[in-house]
């Protein structure tokens, strides 16, 4: 089941370049992806063990052009068959998205079609729109690489945050640990195969801020116990069994610690806007053991569990031209002089609380 905007039928090319994958898709307004590519750069980043901006942005000025054309003919259209272009115009490495909402300007500009300047966060909050028709308002949990919140979404451009991380985003800490274990990057992947094969109560590691009064959440801790348990395990943290019982120990107290913070946002959220539904969004909502520790709060707060397909939880253009036409929908469009953004709050009168502390009260 996916979703259908009503009105004209639509066509919006999308261009995500905000990371380190460089992405286009067209869909329509009826819910249909008409073509989709993405292009992964983790080969040039692997010999850094971690995103490089510069390496990025670079890739993505190199693929951009053929990545468009690509998905254009794919979808069987002319650039003056196209309603809008939407691009991600922040929050993210900067470089890589001046490189993407520069190329969108022009397209824009020559088609002679409207702009769409989309917060990256926003198109991951909509996908579960496209994907499964959920309705205004629910619950989302937005965890990726640079991200880790909960928010009530309660339309398009209105979100209420009820809790964020206040130090490391639990795709990054995944990143991180994937890295101390040796698993090689991108970590979240890596990790979780690792943990497939893995014990996860061998080597019990802590759940920062589980059952505290608020929504928030906490890795740092939890990535120092994982760096001990490595360095008292000296050269035997490196046997495949052992490493595979870390990895599983690590992956399993993350997924706690979401399913922990979810839980309590979920009881808020029942409470104060009643809606239906519990949406996971983001690189680590692909993450099977997050999704099953998900299911179990759904299912004991009443909300349906949403999960988009893993391809649409990481990152993606498909979501970039979702979140477009549904802007286009309400009338939006953006200038040509729209600015790329490397800070974007969804809810921007939250304040920012990473380095805060656990003194922070939500
Ligand atoms: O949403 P995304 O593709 O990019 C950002 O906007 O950050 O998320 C990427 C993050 C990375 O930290 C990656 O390690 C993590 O999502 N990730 C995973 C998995 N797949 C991707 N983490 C855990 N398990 C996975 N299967
Ligand atoms: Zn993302």
């Amino acid at each position: 089941m996916h979703a259908a905007i009503p009105g004209p039928a639509r066509r919006v090319l999308g261009i995500e370049t905000s990371c380190d994958e460089t992405a286009a898709a067209v869909v329509g307004s009826d819910g249909r992806i008409l073509a989709e590519a993405v292009f992964g750069q983790e080969a040039a980043h692997r010999p850094f063990g971690g995103v490089v901006p510069e390496i990025a942005a670079r890739a993505h000025v190199e693929r951009l052009d053929r990545l468009i054309g690509g998905v254009i003919r794919e979808a069987g259209l002319a650039f003056a068959d196209l309603d809008a272009v939407a691009a991600t115009a922040g929050p993210g490495l900067i470089g890589g998205v001046v490189a993407g909402l520069t190329t969108a300007k022009a397209v824009a500009w020559a088609a002679g079609k409207p702009l769409l300047a989309v917060n990256h966060l926003e198109a991951h909050a909509l996908t579960a729109r496209l994907t499964d028709g959920v309705a205004f308002p629910y619950l989302l949990l937005l965890v990726s690489g640079g991200h880790c919140q909960l928010l009530a979404v309660e339309g398009i451009g209105r979100y209420r945050r009820l809790g964020s991380t206040i130090d490391d985003a639990a795709g990054e800490a995944f990143d991180k640990a994937a890295k101390m274990l040796g698993l090689g990057f991108p970590g979240g992947p890596a990790l979780e195969r690792a943990a497939a094969a893995g014990d996860p109560v061998r080597f019990p590691l802590p759940r920062p801020l589980r059952g505290q009064p608020h929504c928030n959440f906490s890795f740092s801790g939890l990535k120092t116990a994982l760096r001990q348990r490595i360095l008292t395990l000296g050269p035997d943290a490196g046997e495949v069994g052992t490493q595979a019982d870390l990895a599983a120990a690590f992956q399993a107290a993350v997924a706690d610690c979401l399913a922990d913070r979810t839980r309590r946002a979920a009881r808020r959220f029942r409470a104060e806007w009643g809606g239906a539904c519990l949406v996971a969004a983001g690189g680590v909502a692909a993450n099977g053991a997050v999704r099953a520790a998900l299911l179990g709060v759904a299912e004991d707060a009443g909300l349906r569990l949403v999960v988009p397909p893993a391809r649409l939880c990481t990152d993606n253009a498909v979501m970039v031209a979702w979140a477009g036409v549904e802007r286009l929908a309400r009338g939006d469009a953006d200038p040509l002089d729209a600015k790329a953004r490397p800070r974007w709050p969804l809810d921007p009168a939250a304040e920012p609380l990473i380095g805060r502390g656990s003194s922070v009260k939500v």
